[in-house]
């Protein structure tokens, strides 16, 4: 067994060397203006995540569509212009050896009614969800559903002619391209729904359009669910084939996570799967069990993401051979040199922050609130209490949503 650690570098399919085994994970910022363009925020805030050590900074989602937003605040790459926003949001996300990969994403039947009452996904099929956070979806038409592509793919070329160092296709929690490969979101009865190959086919041609956009020697990730751990949808069985699908679409790196907005598994792992949990990494990284098995399926570089702290964790992990690269979220919210800290020595882990909001149901607006004001330029608020984060994560998306309504009434 080949020794690895955190602080070894690694070589992509593609040929872009990575400086070492942490990414930061994908987290959703709301930090662009009322054009959904990106800002000096995103600037101030991916400047300190490039200082803080980590090989590989994944951005919060970046939209397609700006009818079908995952929170008001996301950045949209359509013809809104911001290219040179852009340009300096990579800038700053690069310095120090760093690849910054963007999320591309849409968010389908998840878009928040207060975005959208009348989202798109690809049956009409409403979230199980007992709030009235989300509206009833209509189906997206085939013509619609090849637009889908386009929109993917010409966001991919725009990061790529801005100055971003790779790609991610987001196919995971729940959003448009998991709505398509989950059998209870989707009951279409043309091509793109019914068998999992149907179900796969706008992630596997999106991931196709891009290759073929961007050429062989630039990085494409995707984000997929290890399962959606639901009964009916999108299974684990289901991942295992669709990892090797991929690998033909020859994709350079898979992140995996789980869940949707129905049952948050990325945030706690999955109810009930405690018999995949029973080693100390398992334990930890919660979605490690499933990692096995993806790695046996495919040859695609693997990042997981969803519950590592320790650096015990992380080098077991990456050691064990079932992962390349630990993808790290929460903490950083927080501690923007988290990884430079593990991979100095200084600190043995990571800060399970997530373990001492309390009320725990504040738990996202804290890391979301935080998350904004390291690019305010302020320090984190670690005292802040969950209530106080949901009312002021509350506020701060309603300001955010009149102020693009705003611009739409101009
Ligand atoms: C504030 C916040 C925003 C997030 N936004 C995204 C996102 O835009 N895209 C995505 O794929 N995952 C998103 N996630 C999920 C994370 O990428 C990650 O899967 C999850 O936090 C578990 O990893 P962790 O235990 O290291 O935090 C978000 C998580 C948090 C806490």
């Amino acid at each position: 067994m080949m020794t690895l650690d955190i602080s070894s570098p690694m070589t992509l399919p593609c040929g872009v060397r990575v400086k070492n085994r942490i990414a930061k994970a994908p987290m959703t910022e709301g930090l662009a203006d009322p054009m959904n363009r990106a800002t000096k925020r995103h600037v101030t805030l991916y400047r300190k995540w490039a200082d803080g050590g980590a090989g590989i900074l994944v951005t919060g989602n970046v939209q397609v569509d700006r009818r079908y937003l995952e929170r008001p605040g996301n950045v949209v790459i359509d013809d809104n212009g911001g290219l040179d926003e852009l340009r300096a949001f990579a800038a700053a996300g690069t310095t120090n050896n760093t690849l910054l990969f963007m999320q591309i994403g849409h968010a389908g039947r998840q878009t928040p009614r207060r975005v959208n009452p009348r989202p798109v996904a690809p049956s009409e099929i409403s979230l199980a969800l007992p709030d009235a956070a989300f509206g009833r979806p209509r189906a997206l038409t085939a013509e619609e559903v090849e637009d889908v592509i386009r929109r993917f793919t010409h966001v991919a070329t725009v990061a790529k002619k801005t100055g971003f160092s790779g790609v991610q296709v987001h196919g995971a929690h729940g959003y448009l391209i998991s709505e398509f490969l989950s059998p209870l979101a989707n009951q279409r009865t043309d091509k793109w729904g019914g068998s999992l190959e149907n179900r796969a086919r706008l992630l596997r041609e999106t991931v196709r359009s891009i290759r073929a956009a961007v050429g062989p020697e630039y990085p494409i990730s995707v984000k997929l669910n290890s399962s959606d751990f639901q009964k009916g949808g999108f299974s684990h069985e289901d991942c295992l084939q669709v990892v090797k699908w991929l690998e033909e679409d020859t994709v350079d790196l898979l992140e995996i996570s789980g869940g949707n907005y129905e049952n948050p598994a990325m945030m706690i792992g999955a109810r009930g799967a405690d018999e995949i949990r029973s080693t100390t990494v398992a334990r930890e990284a919660y979605f490690m069990g499933y990692a096995r098995s993806i790695r046996a399926a495919t040859n695609i570089p693997l990042m997981v993401t969803g519950g590592f702290r320790t650096r015990a964790t992380m080098d077991a992990a990456l050691t064990e051979g079932d992962v390349d690269i630990i993808g790290i979220g929460r903490p950083l919210c927080v501690d923007t040199d988290a990884p430079q800290q593990l991979l100095s020595g200084k600190a043995e882990g990571a800060i399970a922050y997530e373990q001492q909001i309390k009320p725990s149901k504040g738990a996202l607006g804290w890391f979301c609130l935080n998350l904004i004001r390291i690019a305010d330029g302020l320090a984190p608020d670690r005292e802040m209490t969950g209530d106080l984060a949901i009312a002021a994560y509350l506020a701060n998306e309603e300001e955010t949503a009149a102020a693009l309504e705003g611009r739409r009434l101009e």
